[in-house]
């Protein structure tokens, strides 16, 4: 069976092809093209601009995805259908529904932070539940338990920012760029391994629940720089990221190991854009459990993870919805 996956719920607009045969997923084609280069001269996504590059680009990243496969071979099209920006949601809605609906083509609408949670599955096979999933995107930052494919709870979630959202904030404040993640962690690590002679507060280290806290540790960053001089903030800026980035893997770390041990998992799942974070990943992988990670390239927003979780969907509801997918940006 050959599935397309169409994703554009934010700054990329992404679609791939993948194939499963005797039970086994496989990618065949994984396009993304980024809107960052746009929006990086506004400090963040601008939600209309980024709907009308969808637009321009959709139907092309979908033709490089199929490469010289025909239309009319495809068995299945899953398409994000939220959360994300509801503009640009609509556009690989439209466009999904089109193609589906012209090539009678059966099409299976896709949560995208499901999507996340799952992208460890596209490049490992065997994952034993219950597992535990960790999804740390710019929109969400969750802990969830998983039964099987489709069984979810959420047993946490921040209370405020979402992880990549302070990690873009804090970048914004310290006038290095956007999107933040990326360029923090880089200047974590010029740090290196010097002293840092500075301390952030670690939100809800110790708190008896599953939830997170980032705005605090955001704005203890912007009262930490700002007491600073021009030149004294220039000198200490990698340590700040490496500080603020240590707190934010610390309390990520310790909620994981808190969640684990009491649910009694067996394996855990990371997902979403900052699960690239390469000090989360050494921390993460350090623990005395299985622990799966999605390849770099599908840490991000991708139409792979989007293809593997509407492929999972479909099997389960045998659902043709077509005609029945309103763009839900609250997801
Ligand atoms: O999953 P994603 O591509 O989009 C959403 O669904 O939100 O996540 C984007 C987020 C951004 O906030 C970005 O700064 C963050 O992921 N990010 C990182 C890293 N790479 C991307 N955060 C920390 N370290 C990174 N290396
Ligand atoms: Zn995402």
């Amino acid at each position: 069976m050959k599935i397309l996956g169409i994703e554009t719920s934010c700054d990329e607009t992404a679609a791939s092809l993948c194939e499963v045969k005797g039970g086994n997923f496989k990618i065949i084609s994984n396009i993304v093209s980024s809107q960052i280069n746009i929006h990086k001269k506004y400090g963040g996504v601008v939600p209309e601009v980024a709907a009308r590059a969808h637009a321009e680009v959709v139907y092309d990243v979908v033709g490089r995805a199929l490469g010289k496969i025909k239309i009319k071979t495809i068995d299945l099209i899953a398409v994000t259908y939220g959360p994300g920006l509801v503009t640009s949601l609509r556009v690989g809605v439209l466009a999904a529904q089109a193609i589906a609906g012209l090539a009678d083509i059966s099409l299976v609408k896709v949560n995208h932070t499901e999507a996340h949670l799952l992208s460890p599955f596209l490049n490992n096979k065997r994952i034993g539940f219950p597992a535990l999933g960790l999804i740390v995107s710019g929109g969400h930052t969750e802990l969830v338990l998983m039964k099987d494919f489709g069984k979810y709870k959420i047993i946490g979630e921040t209370r405020d920012d979402a992880v990549g959202e302070a990690f873009d904030k804090v970048a914004k404040m310290l006038n290095l760029g956007y999107p933040g993640g990326p360029i923090i962690s880089q200047l974590a690590i010029r740090q290196g391994a010097e002293p840092l002679n500075l301390k952030l507060p670690r939100p809800m280290l110790n708190s008896k629940d599953f939830d997170f806290s980032f705005s605090g540790l955001k704005t203890a960053t912007l009262y930490l720089a700002k007491k600073m001089s021009k030149t004294e903030l220039k000198k200490m800026t990698p340590a700040i990221c490496k500080e603020f980035q240590n707190a934010v893997v610390d309390v990520l770390v310790k909620k994981t190991i808190y969640a684990a041990k009491k649910y009694n998992i067996k394996s855990i799942l990371v997902g979403g854009g900052v699960s690239a974070n390469k000090e989360l990943r050494n921390a993460l992988e350090k623990l005395d459990y299985k622990v799966y990670l999605p390849n770099l390239e599908y840490t991000g927003d991708n139409a792979s993870m989007i293809a593997f979780a509407g492929w999972k969907k479909y099997k389960r509801a045998k659902k043709n919805e077509v005609f029945k997918i309103n763009a839900s940006p609250n997801l």
